[in-house]
């Protein structure tokens, strides 16, 4: 069933259109799609990566320093590009110590948080020479031994597990029993350790929550964080050099989500850092962000293979879903599903619609990118795109689950 409608427009207005098609770094999508030789693929664009970021700076204080956190997207073109731009670069594993690390990263400016680190990436770190965010006494004392025995000084920051959460966080991180960082009751014994052991200390690292809106949210949670590593800096064995406040800043990802209001938590990180400047003299004052700084730059591209009716619901069969894109299929953390804003990449300006839903190939109910949706009537070799995709992406998906070609990532 199709009926006339106005023409269909991307819901996502940082890529601009011609004519029919989406354009992606300035290139038509089906000539980028031709260039890639294959879908389906991912697509990031330099350019709004490099906007999004200067944004960010023209809202925050000159003082505040930008980390990027490379779980949100660790294809290391991304993190050689977001790497020219920010001041550092938050690593969760030796994996992407590495990757950070080959793409140019300065040691000193990538921090390594993480609740399980092994024993041979806590070596890894110390020979890197990266800060590492020590999340049990365990850690530190294998840092200790590592560190003697290798003759180099082991960096560290606390990560606290604080006493309080981030309010309406698609993600809460701290606060209550959580198996990230230490009980803020415990840090002061945790630092008594560490002084006793002669460690780096330089700071604290604190993470309330990802995925919110609500800047009032994220300026209490600053707010808190902030009090609380003043109250725990009285058991340090040295000055706070680094403190390290989160982020937790979201992006919009489904109908009636609006973007986060920038004004008003930068000038809370203004008054944060004047606080700062007395209490924390020379620290640097660090916010990390994954998905804002990169969620809204990346597509997903994949191309209809085949169009079905079952029972009056139409089908578009797409040659990749949830196998790549496990978030957009509303299987990585959401209770309810919801559809991430789609659209055909080629059609994007076609005057007839119909409400269809965008499945993959894999044999799961769970495979779905667009629940019914309306769209430009499309057929098969058409290309769908999901916006919204550059953050937990295809690292975050299941690539080898029924055994289809993995996806190709590209930065245009
Ligand atoms: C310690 C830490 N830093 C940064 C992030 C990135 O969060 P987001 O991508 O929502 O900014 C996370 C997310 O889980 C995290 O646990």
């Amino acid at each position: 069933m199709s009926t006339p409608s106005p023409p269909v427009h991307t819901t996502m207005n940082q890529f601009s259109t011609a004519g029919n098609e989406l354009l992606v770094g300035g290139l038509p999508l089906s000539r980028l799609a031709e260039r890639v030789g294959q879908t389906p693929f991912y697509a990031y664009d330099r350019d709004l990566l490099r906007s999004r970021v200067a944004e960010l700076r023209a809202a925050l204080p000159e003082s505040i320093k930008l980390h990027f956190a490379m779980k949100a997207n660790p294809m290391p073109a991304v993190v050689g590009f977001m790497g020219s731009l920010v001041d550092g670069i938050d690593v969760a594993s030796a994996g992407e110590l590495k990757i950070a690390l080959d793409a140019g990263a300065d040691p000193r400016e990538i921090s390594f948080a993480g609740p399980g680190k092994r024993d041979s990436e806590l070596r890894q770190a110390i020979a890197a020479g990266v800060l590492i965010n020590v999340e049990s006494f365990r850690e530190v004392d294998l840092l200790a031994g590592i560190s003697r025995e290798l003759g180099l000084p082991a960096r560290v920051a606390v990560r606290v597990n604080p006493d309080f959460e981030l309010k309406g966080s698609g993600m809460k991180m701290g606060g209550g029993p959580k198996q990230f960082g230490v009980d803020a009751e415990q840090v002061p014994e945790l630092l008594a350790k560490i002084g006793k052991y002669n460690l780096a200390f330089e700071g604290f690292h604190l993470f309330a929550g990802s995925q919110n809106l609500k800047a009032e949210s994220i300026r209490e949670a600053q707010q808190k964080c902030y009090d609380l590593a003043l109250a725990l800096s009285h058991h340090a064995p040295s000055p706070v050099s680094f403190l390290n406040l989160g982020g937790g800043f979201g992006i919009p990802y489904f109908p009636g989500e609006k973007r986060l209001d920038l004004t008003s938590i930068g000038q809370n990180l203004e008054q944060l850092s004047q606080r700062a400047n007395m209490d924390f003299p020379g620290a640097s004052l660090v916010i990390e962000l994954g998905r804002y700084l990169v969620g809204e730059a990346g597509i997903y591209v994949s191309r209809i293979v085949d169009r079905k009716v079952s029972r009056g619901q139409t089908f578009l069969i797409v040659d990749g879903g949830l196998n790549h894109h496990l978030s957009a299929s509303g299987n990585f953390g959401q209770v309810i599903r919801k559809n991430y804003p789609v659209a055909i990449g080629n059609r994007m300006n076609a005057d007839r619609t119909e409400i269809a839903s965008v499945v993959g190939p894999l044999c799961t109910p769970l495979d779905i990118l667009a629940d019914r949706m309306t769209l430009a009537i499309a057929e098969p070799s058409d290309l769908v795109v999901v916006f919204q995709s550059g953050a937990y992406g295809a690292s975050a998906s299941p690539q080898r689950f029924l055994g289809h070609p993995e996806v190709v990532e590209i930065l245009v």
